[in-house]
């Protein structure tokens, strides 16, 4: 082959890798940043404000800077500086976002709540499935149509509009979606009249929404409750806001010192937040203090089982702290279940745990997982946020070194991760490769 022909054939493309030096115990102190899944609908829900609004401890990470091109497209100048964004959406001109926009982050279906009450039409991408499994919007879309917008489905679009404002309904959710409830809020805060959320989800995510719909005026109350009152506003004002810590983040932390026999204090976090995830590390050995920001931990020499861990909405057990945890519980000694109830396709992780060694058996939504004394480095791949985070655990507690790639899913969550895993006595790399891309 000519040389040119190879060079039309491929493309190179550079990507990311981290290369963990394992077996060195995770230990120290370090703060936690803000939270991603609190960040995204803050953005979104600064549409609503009209005006200049704050967002202080606002992670540096991809999924925030996807939400930042979708404002800055929608015409809402953005400015950042450290963690502190300043958004001014007076100007906002467009109700469409692109799909190319969409398809960056399965989360930005929060901007269609937001985007409709301010201008009473949206046009947006179906968002479609992702990592975890098909994650349809069902909830979102007839919770909005009983608030009054009207919503046409078209060729992978949701074209919608309302006449007038929105206006205020009941609605019981069938399943308290964390999206749905976002959702509704944004969307109900300025509707006409009152809006009730029966079985609203009680993620602490959705407190913090709604304590910034509060500062711009609106009148939210029972939000981190199951059932939320929405007093529909004429207009809302920017406000000034900090996000609250990264209670996944914190559990990942946890986890990596767990998993090394080490000792950390995670600063900066909001330890209730936590308090799903905490009596499951106990239960492993772990030694746990808290304090008001603050959650310490020391691990036992080996970790011990844990009997059975159940996904559920908030205040049960995150989903998202699953994959993480079941990798420390990888090398616990005796047998550990998790039973995963919130996504379908969450254990994608497990194929690269066994990678290094791990001996966990799959069956529908329960993973049965048999520690095993050492795991060892290996070339694993990130398919996904948590389940890449997972792998970093493992990483650090295996024998010899582990290369994880796709790591992009890993920025989506975690702020550098490499460097605030180096500042507690880990070794990791972040290299970047030369990869060819078959055109
Ligand atoms: C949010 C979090 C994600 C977390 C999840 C559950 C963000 C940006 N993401 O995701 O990290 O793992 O909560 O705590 O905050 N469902 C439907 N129909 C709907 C909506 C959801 O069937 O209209 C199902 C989903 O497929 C899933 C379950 O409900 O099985 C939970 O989804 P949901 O609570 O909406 O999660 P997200 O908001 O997508």
């Amino acid at each position: 082959m000519l040389d040119t022909e190879y060079l039309l054939c491929e493309r190179v493309l550079f990507v990311d890798q981290l290369r963990i030096r394992g077996g060195l115990r995770v230990a120290g102190e370090i703060s936690v940043h803000g939270a991603k899944n609190s960040s995204l609908p803050l953005l979104a829900a600064t549409i609503l404000g009209k005006s200049q609004s704050i967002l202080h401890n606002c992670p540096r990470l991809s999924d925030v800077d996807a939400a930042v091109r979708i404002l800055s497209y929608l015409g809402c100048p953005v400015e950042r500086s450290g963690h502190t964004v300043w958004v001014d959406t007076s100007q906002l001109s467009h109700f469409d976002v692109p799909e190319e926009l969409m398809r960056e982050m399965r989360s930005s279906i929060v901007f269609l709540g937001a985007i409709a009450a301010r201008l009473g039409k949206v046009k947006i991408s179906f968002p479609g499935g992702c990592e975890l499994g098909p994650r349809p919007i069902d909830l979102h879309l007839s919770s909005l149509r009983k608030l009054g917008l009207i919503i046409r489905e078209d060729h992978g679009f949701l074209d919608c509009e309302v006449a007038g404002r929105l206006k205020g309904a009941v609605i019981p959710l069938s399943f308290p979606s964390v999206g749905a409830t976002e959702n509704i809020l944004l969307a109900a805060a300025t509707a006409e009249g009152v809006t009730q959320i029966l079985n609203a989800a009680q993620e602490p995510e959705i407190a913090d929404l709604a304590d910034f719909l509060n500062a711009c005026g609106a009148k939210i109350s029972g939000a981190g409750k199951s059932t939320i009152f929405i007093e529909g506003v004429e207009e809302l004002h920017g406000a000034e806001h900090e996000v609250i810590p990264d209670r996944i983040v914190s559990a990942t932390y946890l986890c990596c010192a767990a998993a090394t026999g080490g000792e950390i204090l995670v600063r900066r976090a909001c330890p209730e937040t936590v308090a799903g995830v905490l009596p499951v590390l106990e239960q492993m050995g772990c030694r746990i203090y808290t304090g008001e920001k603050s959650i310490y931990l020391k691990a036992p020499e080996r970790l011990k089982r844990i009997r059975t861990v159940r996904t559920m909405p908030y205040p049960g057990f995150p989903t998202d702290a699953q994959a993480p945890v079941m990798a420390a519980a990888a090398l616990a000694d005796g047998t550990s279940v998790f039973v995963e109830n919130i996504f379908e396709s969450r254990y994608k992780h497990v194929a690269e745990l066994a990678r290094m060694g791990a001996d966990i058996k799959v069956e529908g939504k329960v993973a049965v997982v048999n520690g095993v004394k050492k795991l060892y480095g290996a070339g694993v791949e990130a398919t996904d946020l948590r389940g890449g985070a997972a792998l970093v655990v493992a990483g650090l507690a295996a024998e010899g070194e582990t290369v994880v790639s796709q790591i992009q899913h890993i920025d989506r969550g975690y702020e550098q991760i490499e460097e605030s895993l180096n500042s507690l006595g880990a070794h990791i790399q972040r290299v970047t490769e030369k990869a060819a891309e078959d055109q």
